[in-house]
């Protein structure tokens, strides 16, 4: 049965992912930006398919609880679940990235899948925004991405996946967000050029571009009822998505139906893109 819960401003389609893919179980997935958000989900969505993840955030106290809290949750499941282990990261740092790894390796012996999703968005027009925010949105945006993908390359093996999160916001121009536009559009780029050169390894680079989903990240518009109805003019579906969604293309690109998908951006945004 399709459920929709209100979110004050507009409606979430929060009806878990049903497919599951039996080579999944016992595969390892490293997460970044897990502590809330898409990559919290990401990490309960692979652990309840048997999937050992080490999920990382740069908020390593909200990671430990969150961590928890899924776990905890997935104790009452029938089928055996991945375990999730916190760790705290801060994608700017390449060194953090490869200690990350070694913790990977280290808890479950092996590392199958990547996946680059930190990421942060200021709101503010090109005239307006800082020096800081316009480094600090390249550096976790895009360097993270690029520093996380050195670090998979020197362990996933053939047959392993990295997936960066890109955004509609890589191909479509919105005012105040210059910097993130650009820094999704050079993720779209970063992962084109890392599917040709680890293809050699036989690992396969993809990205999601997301449209509008409901996370703290676009609280500020689901809270402006006016903005977030002009917003919604401009998506097919007109409703924001949700992060099962979102995960329900990751999981895809993950599994061994996608085994021959590599260096694309796969767009989840309700046909936004197209308007
Ligand atoms: N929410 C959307 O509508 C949307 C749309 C398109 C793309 N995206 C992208 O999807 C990804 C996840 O977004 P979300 O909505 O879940 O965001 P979110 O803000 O809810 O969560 C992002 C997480 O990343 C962590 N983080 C920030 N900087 C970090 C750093 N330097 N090192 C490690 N962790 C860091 C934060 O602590 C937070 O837990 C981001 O890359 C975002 O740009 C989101």
């Amino acid at each position: 049965m399709t459920s929709y819960e209100p979110t004050g401003s507009g409606r979430v389609l929060h009806q878990p992912v049903t497919a599951r893919y039996p080579e999944l179980p016992g595969k390892v997935a490293v997460i970044t930006g897990a502590a809330r958000g898409m990559g919290a989900r990401f990490a309960a969505g692979l652990a309840t398919r048997g999937v050992d993840v080490v999920a990382g955030d740069i908020n390593g106290e909200a990671m430990t609880a969150t961590a928890e809290e899924l776990n905890a949750a997935n104790g009452s499941l029938e089928e055996k679940p991945g375990r999730i282990v916190a760790s705290t990261v801060d994608v700017t740092k390449p060194e953090e990235h490869l200690a990350l790894a070694r913790r990977a390796v280290d808890e479950f012996g092996r590392i199958d899948f990547w996946v680059n999703n930190a990421g942060i968005f200021p709101f503010a027009e090109v005239a307006d925004i800082s020096a800081e925010q316009i480094r600090a949105t390249l550096s976790v945006n895009v360097e993270g991405v690029l520093f996380g993908a050195q670090a998979a390359a020197a362990h996933l093996r053939p047959g392993g996946a990295i997936v960066n999160m890109s955004s509609v916001s890589a191909v479509r121009v919105r005012r105040g967000r210059g910097a993130y536009c650009s820094s999704k559009a050079a993720v779209a780029h970063l992962t084109e050029s890392l599917a040709v050169e680890l293809g050699d390894q036989g690992i396969r680079v993809n990205a999601i571009a997301p449209g509008y989903i409901d996370t703290e990240m676009t609280r500020w518009i689901q809270d402006d009822a006016p903005a977030l109805a002009k917003a919604l003019e401009a998506v097919p579906l007109h409703r924001i998505g949700s992060p099962e969604e979102v995960f329900g293309v990751l999981l895809f690109l993950l599994s061994d139906s996608a085994r021959y998908v590599t260096g694309h951006s796969i767009a989840v945004d309700g046909g936004s893109r197209h308007v």
